[in-house]
């Protein structure tokens, strides 16, 4: 085992040469979330399969997934890091104990780790990305972005990946209302580096909270050679765009591209879930027939209620299932309430407080009982961000508050939020299409 120092001046342990620039290529593939990271992990693991941080990242890349099939792989990869650690450095050893941290159910306390790794080693970029899924899906829009801008005075445009922490201030400065600062740090993202879907992403939110969604089209168009390039995160921005066609009204479009983008007949990504959830449920808010497209999705979660990994995903699932009308929905409902996890869990607290009168709610909402589902979200409505997602995607419950109390009949409570909605964002084209 030696010595080698990364393209960022950090150094790391490898067997080889060769095997630390195998590592490299794939850290890179995972910035520019193109498909062909586990290939590159692989190649990685067939140099050196005693390498401690290609083993980190195995399990990094097992616990994005968000999967509850993947946990013991996420484990099995810790307990090799574990077992390779000896000659690691103290950086590299802080990456083990973060991902026992988080393939244990403890997503926040990998979290502090990481924080706490950038503390000594800001331009550790693989830290400083996994911080930013942390703090997304906990929600914490003011960490996301401060995580980001305490390591960037150690960046410059000479520093390998600059460009993705531009990217990444981008889009935390966008979840927390900087909408100036985030569109500019896209834009220079962007002009150093096209290739950065995430970037892309966040200029599409910028976009999307300051209603301006002719810009954020003509944004996606340009850019659209290099971000159909990425994995699946790409039907995430083809989501963002359908969502830029309700605003300018054009429902038919955003359901064909549903069909043709969203919605992955071939996959089980939570975030093409979400995605397809989402925009299923925007529509019919619209009065939109989806015909039977809840079905493949239901089909697709029903295995997967007792995962509880993030609070966000259980929530699409169980919209998903409710809107299905399969009665799976119950019966993850109840296992919710009486699962009790592991004191190390980080999210099923979360899904306890929050997610159990939520999952009441969709219940309710799409068995047409409505005012017992706006009942059920007035009174964590405000607690909601901490499901984690962006406040693009969290907006669907609060659209789905106010269909429910337009649906009610609840004339007070309706108007109400379309009050409080128009003061917001008086252009929205969601005040129109919900006074109805
Ligand atoms: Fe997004």
């Amino acid at each position: 085992m030696a010595i080698f120092h990364d393209p960022r001046g950090l150094s790391r342990t490898a067997a080889t040469a060769d095997a630390a620039a195998a590592y490299d290529k794939t850290v890179q593939a995972y910035l520019a979330m193109t498909p062909d990271a586990g290939d590159l992990l692989k190649a990685t693991l067939a140099a050196d399969g005693e390498m401690v941080m290609a083993h980190c990242l195995k399990g990094y890349f097992m616990m994005l997934m968000a999967m509850g099939g993947l946990l013991p792989k996420a484990e099995k990869a810790a307990a090799m890091a574990r077992e390779t650690a000896e000659g690691a450095t103290d950086r590299e050893r802080l990456h083990v104990r973060a991902l026992e941290h988080w393939a244990g159910r403890d997503l926040a306390g990998a979290a502090v780790i990481w924080e706490d790794i950038l503390l000594d080693h800001p331009r550790d970029i693989l830290a400083a990305r996994l911080a930013h899924f942390a703090h997304f899906y906990a929600g914490e829009s003011r960490h996301l972005r401060d995580s980001v801008n305490r390591v960037l005075p150690h960046w410059d445009r000479d520093v390998p990946g600059y460009s993705y922490v531009k990217g990444m201030q981008a889009f935390g400065s966008e979840e927390a209302g900087d909408y100036a600062v985030a569109q500019a740090a896209a834009e220079e993202a962007i002009e150093l580096e096209p290739n950065d879907p995430w970037a892309v992403h966040a200029y599409a939110h910028v976009m999307e909270m300051r209603n301006r969604p002719e810009d954020g089209l003509a944004w996606i168009e340009r850019l659209r050679p290099y971000w159909t390039q990425a994995h699946n995160f790409q039907n995430h921005i083809w989501w963002h765009e359908c969502l830029m066609f309700l605003a300018q009204d054009r429902q038919a479009d955003a359901l064909s591209q549903y069909d043709a983008h969203v919605f992955d007949a071939d996959g089980d990504e939570y975030l093409d879930l979400c995605n397809a959830a989402s925009l299923l449920q925007r529509l019919e808010i619209l009065g939109l027939d989806v015909g039977e497209r809840w079905q493949p999705l239901g089909e697709k979660v029903r295995g997967r209620t007792e995962e509880h990994l993030l609070t966000f995903i259980d929530l699409h699932y169980a919209l998903i299932l409710a809107a299905a009308g399969d009665d799976k929905v119950h019966e993850m409902r109840e296992f919710t309430a009486r699962h009790e996890g592991t004191a190390e869990d980080s999210n099923l607290p979360i899904m306890k407080a929050l997610g159990l009168p939520m999952i009441d709610a969709l219940i309710a909402y799409r068995t047409g009982r409505y005012a017992d589902a706006a009942q059920a979200i007035l009174p964590i409505r405000y607690e909601l961000w901490m499901m984690g997602g962006s406040h693009a995607q969290r907006d669907l419950f609060a659209l789905i508050l106010i269909d429910a109390a337009r649906k009610a009949g609840d004339e007070r409570l309706h108007g109400a939020l379309l009050a409080e909605r128009r003061a917001a964002a008086p252009d929205d084209f969601w005040v129109a299409a919900l006074s109805v």
